[in-house]
């Protein structure tokens, strides 16, 4: 995901790679499980690395593996509490935006929290230049190993929960196009000028689509 009208990170040591966008079928194909033996291997750490720098440069919230064009289950995570504070408060706390440290995910297995549901706008840096609205789950909980090899349970309530189930989604071969409101999908300018900081509601009876219909 995307991290909207902010500069990129110059310096954070890995080399930027490329960014895979929709049409390429390395998007569109279930990932491998990662041998977890090979996790601590100086191979994946340094894709790690990578995928980390190529994600703070872009820069972005989140970014799978395939989205490099590396067709395994391994995902990068962060939400940086030092960005938040430059955001407009009110609106972080509509979304429950929250800081989410630095956090790698491989072989995840999400588990949807049922019950509550959240819809807003969201992007893909595999989608440039498109935003739409996605109703997803407010909390999910996921296992997955670490970047050490150790298994991890976490629980993500609010962005955090969108954040995640947007790169394991990536993970199974889904865009969040697939998700989206069709008539809601907005060009980032048209987004920024006519529907940033306005509720849901709003975009969805101006452009004649209903909430949550899709999930
Ligand atoms: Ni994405």
């Amino acid at each position: 995901m995307p991290e909207a009208g902010e500069e990129p990170d110059a310096e954070d040591g890995g080399e930027l790679l490329p960014v895979v966008e929709c049409g390429e079928a390395v998007l569109r194909r279930p990932a491998a499980p990662v041998d977890p033996s090979a996790i601590t291997t100086p191979e994946l750490q340094r894709l790690i690395a990578r995928m980390r720098a190529t994600m703070r440069g872009a820069p972005g919230v989140g970014l799978a593996a395939p989205q490099i064009g590396e067709s395994i289950q391994l995902a990068v995570l962060e939400d940086d509490a030092e960005r938040l504070r430059q955001l407009d408060p009110a609106q972080l706390a509509s979304r429950e935006r929250t800081p989410l440290p630095f956090t790698v995910l491989v072989n995840p297995k999400l588990v949807p929290v049922e019950g509550e549901w959240a819809s807003f706008y969201e992007g893909c840096l595999s989608v440039p230049g498109l935003t739409g609205l996605v109703t997803r789950h407010r909390t999910v909980r996921v296992e997955a190993l670490d970047e050490h090899g150790e298994p991890v349970i976490y629980q993500f309530v609010g962005w955090p929960g969108r954040i995640v189930q947007h790169e394991v989604d990536h993970l199974g071969g889904v865009l969040y196009l697939d998700r989206a409101e069709p008539r809601s999908l907005a060009t980032t300018t048209t987004y920024a000028a006519r529907w940033a900081g306005r509720p849901p509601e709003e975009p969805a009876a101006e452009l004649g689509f209903p909430l949550g219909a899709l999930r």
